[in-house]
């Protein structure tokens, strides 16, 4: 079995990890998201050039997380897009120099197949088909995921506007609870009734699209509901407004998430993404996809987030069906 080294450069986490024979052997992940929240967004250059001096270290530790040397990699996979450019940049020409010196064969990995094969790390292979919602701060998706090696995976769905974990963010901030929303609320919510506001469900009229998203309308109702208390001098019970918004947003992804199974005869929902850790949103999916007769899984919080060991999944589980490396032609 082939020790494969994976690399995650497209946004703000760099993420470098271990894999072999679809065992995780080590990993270590640098994140430049503190960089960047005084701008309220991730800025490319920034998460650039924190990648360019948090790599090379994270190769290392996640070789010493792994008890490996860098003589014992055998393939190299990186992330070779979507996401930022620059960040990309990083990523790629590190691998392709790493790959270079070793003397071993380089592999380029679509980020979003390496967030499905997070979940290969913690419970096996995948299904011979899965639907895959992938919730995050950057992704609100439905995947569909027949084969990793031979079949890219297919997009259902994305948001039209915000994605779901920055619903939470935004959320929160008209709220007044602190960042990372998605936790704040999480946590605020458990005290609070989530009937108590009937926030809207985006996109789930007669008229919608079925698998469609959009997370920007919610928000606003939020804001308006505020506003409107404030405005009749009415106290606002903060717990209250977070686990209705919390509700309206766990609804929706659920909803989707089964129609998605359903109109595919799929029988496995994986979750990833930083919003996977909402405990509403694991509650009413494991509620519903009981109901549906579907099974429902969700990876670590740790494999759900963008990491370089879902990189090196998909490499592992390419070399392992014998693909052929993406040496010399791969681009970002
Ligand atoms: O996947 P992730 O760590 O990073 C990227 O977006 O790349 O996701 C971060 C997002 C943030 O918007 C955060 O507020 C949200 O996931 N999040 C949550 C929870 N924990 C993190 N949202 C809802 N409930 C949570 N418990
Ligand atoms: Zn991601």
């Amino acid at each position: 079995m082939t020790v494969v080294l994976g690399i995650e450069t497209s946004c703000d986490e760099t993420g470098v990890g271990l894999v072999r024979g679809g065992v995780l052997l080590g990993d270590a992940l640098s994140s430049s998201m503190s960089e960047h929240a005084r701008f309220g967004g991730v800025v490319p250059e920034i998460a650039a050039r924190a990648h360019v001096s948090a790599l090379v270290p994270c190769v290392r530790a996640a070789l010493d997380d792994a008890g490996l040397t860098l003589h014992d990699v055998e393939a190299v996979a990186v992330t070779a897009g979507p996401g930022l450019a620059t960040a990309l940049h990083v990523g790629v020409a590190a691998a392709k120099a790493y790959a270079q010196v070793l003397g071993v064969p380089l592999y380029a990995v679509h980020h979003l197949a390496g967030h499905a094969a997070a979940d290969t790390l913690a419970h096996g292979d995948l299904p011979a088909r899965s639907v895959v919602l992938i919730v995050s701060g950057g992704h609100t998706s439905l995947l569909l995921v027949r084969d990793l090696v031979r079949d890219p995976v297919i997009h259902l769905s994305d948001t039209m506007d915000d994605a779901a974990g920055e619903a939470f963010d935004k959320v929160a901030r008209i709220l007044n609870l602190p960042y990372p929303g998605g936790p704040a609320i999480d946590r605020a919510a458990r005290d609070g009734d989530p009937a108590a506001v009937p926030f809207p469900r985006p996109l789930t009229g007669p008229n919608d699209p079925v698998l469609g998203f959009s997370f920007s309308g919610l928000k606003t109702a939020v804001a308006r509901h505020v506003e409107a208390a404030e405005a009749a001098g009415q106290d606002l019970w903060v717990p209250d407004v977070a686990a209705s918004f919390q509700e309206a947003v766990a609804d929706t992804l659920t909803r989707k998430a089964i129609a998605a199974c359903r109109t595919h005869d799929v029988e496995t929902l994986v979750v990833v993404g930083g919003v996977a850790a909402n405990s509403r949103v694991r509650a009413l999916a494991e509620e519903r996809c009981t109901e549906a007769g579907i099974e429902l899984r969700v990876p670590p919080p740790r494999l759900c987030t963008d990491n370089g060991a879902m990189i090196a999944a998909v490499g592992d589980l390419l070399v392992r069906a014998g693909a052929r490396s993406s040496e010399p032609h791969l681009s970002v």
